[in-house]
């Protein structure tokens, strides 16, 4: 089975991934697997850009195909903040979580529109070959954290068409309409294709 590894060392996404991945006759590599690979730094515009600088180093560096995946939350009444600064935005999760809420403290419920975006970007050692697709999922931003489930910023997001956060709903409920659920769908295209060239 053809060997892929996950340029992430965000152990919460790289679970989702496995799950969402499932049924691809792909085995997933850690990157706990290779030693002393550099961290990356991002630098990027874009959650494209960021996706795809991951994945083309670590395949450079292990001489295997890469996957990565760059993601964040937009917020509407904030621009777009913090978006690919989502995970540099405070230290911890919590704090990333009261950051946020005590920006849009006095921001209306009708007003608080976010989407969740992600970039898979998927690298080729040979040929230096790189590419990235995208989606996102839509909702709003809840007033307090509600739930245990998932990561990051998921105790204060509701996804369109529900009442619960991300956090409250089962692992796979969300896995079936996030932001990460859609790319990925995008990305076992590109995956089977390069599987049948293999
Ligand atoms: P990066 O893609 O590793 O740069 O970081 C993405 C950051 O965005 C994470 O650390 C989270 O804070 C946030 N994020 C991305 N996807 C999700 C998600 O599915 N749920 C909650 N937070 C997320």
């Amino acid at each position: 089975m053809i060997e892929i590894v996950i340029a992430s060392r965000n152990e919460k996404k790289v679970r989702e991934i496995k799950q969402i991945t499932k049924g691809i006759p792909i085995k997933l590599l850690p990157l706990g697997s290779f030693k002393d690979l550099p961290e990356i730094i991002e630098g990027g515009k874009t959650f494209q850009e960021n996706a795809k600088k991951k994945a083309l180093t670590i395949a450079n560096l292990t001489g295997k195909i890469s996957l990565a995946d760059d993601s964040g939350l937009e917020v509407e009444a904030l621009n777009g903040v913090p978006g690919i600064e989502s995970s540099r935005f405070a230290k911890t999760d919590k704090d990333r979580i009261d950051k946020l809420l005590g920006l849009m403290k006095d921001i209306p419920k009708e007003k608080r529109q976010a989407k969740f975006v992600c970039a898979v970007a998927i690298a080729l050692p040979d040929n230096g070959k790189v590419t990235a697709v995208s989606s996102e999922c839509k909702g709003t931003i809840s007033f307090k954290p509600r739930g245990r489930g998932g990561f990051g910023y998921d105790p204060i997001f509701i996804p369109e068409g529900y009442s619960k956060t991300f956090a409250e709903l089962s692992r796979d409920a969300k896995n079936r309409i996030s932001h990460r659920a859609r790319a990925f769908k995008k990305a076992k295209k590109i995956l089977l294709d390069i599987l049948s060239k293999q």
